[in-house]
């Protein structure tokens, strides 16, 4: 299994913050067998770029239009953040969908426009605690995942990353117990496979909702967790590096090392 830490920024940092925060990042020694992320605001994704280019590091976005160009005032395409070196981004983030009107239907042709261009797709799902709460975490979850991910050509996988990030978890110091995550998290594993076919059974699905290095040692050992999309504690490096190490650490003990 893979496991990913990717740490989105959100609308945090200057460009002098968001170079060196990156630079920390990148010049940290490697964590085995750990893929590394760092999702800064658009106008530092150039500088950070630069920043990571001697390392692992690699920078995605928070968000991109389907479309390759066009009048869409104020958006951003796919082949341009390729064309400053940018690999992934994040889709479906649940602060896009509350502020901004994303919906799974619209983050679909995002997933496509990015697999299509080779780039790395990290789409985020979750619930609301009123829906946590009502007991109807899966159907959400699950209409989420079909809606946006259903047709997807099983040779264009390798680039796609899920991230469940229940909506109560985000931001509020409040986390899924290791149980809660558990049973997401395989869930989450049943529907690829049945969406997409057996092509969808290495896709990590990353744990996110205040994830720190204090709770996420229990987390990211859970079987079916690859990882963390991390908020807060991503625009820390002292806490990023240290919760790069707890997942090096899981890796380590699950190849029995
Ligand atoms: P926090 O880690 O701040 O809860 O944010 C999680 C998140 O939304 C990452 O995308």
């Amino acid at each position: 299994m893979r496991t990913i830490l990717a740490g989105n920024w959100k609308m945090h940092t200057d460009r002098a913050g968001a170079v060196a925060l990156a630079r920390a990042v990148a010049i940290a020694e490697r964590a085995a067998g750990v893929e590394v992320l760092v999702a800064p605001p658009f106008p530092f994704l150039e500088a950070v770029v630069a920043a990571c280019s001697d390392s692992a590091v690699r920078v995605a976005a928070q968000t991109c239009h389907a479309e390759a160009q066009g009048a869409y005032t104020g958006e951003v395409s796919v082949p341009m953040l390729q064309s400053i070196g940018v690999q992934a981004c994040i889709v479906g983030h649940s602060e896009r969908r509350r502020y901004d009107g994303e919906n799974d239907a619209r983050v679909a042709y995002k997933v496509k426009a990015l697999l299509s261009a080779g780039m790395t797709a990290i789409y985020c799902c979750g619930e609301e605690l009123s829906e946590r709460e009502a007991g109807r975490h899966h159907v959400v979850v699950g209409e989420q995942l079909a809606t946006a991910l259903k047709g997807l050509p099983a040779e264009q996988l390798g680039g796609l990353v899920v991230a469940y990030e229940p909506v109560w978890a985000i931001g509020t110091g409040r986390t899924a117990t290791p149980e809660q995550a558990q049973e997401m998290h395989g869930f989450i594993r049943e529907q690829l496979v049945r969406l997409l076919g057996p092509a969808a059974e290495p896709v990590p699905v990353l744990y996110g909702g205040s994830c720190k290095p204090d709770n996420a040692a229990e987390l990211f050992a859970l079987p079916d967790v690859s990882g963390g999309l991390i908020g807060g504690a991503s625009l820390d490096a002292g806490q990023f590096l240290e919760l790069v190490r707890i997942a090096a650490r899981c890796v380590a003990e699950r190849r029995g090392v």
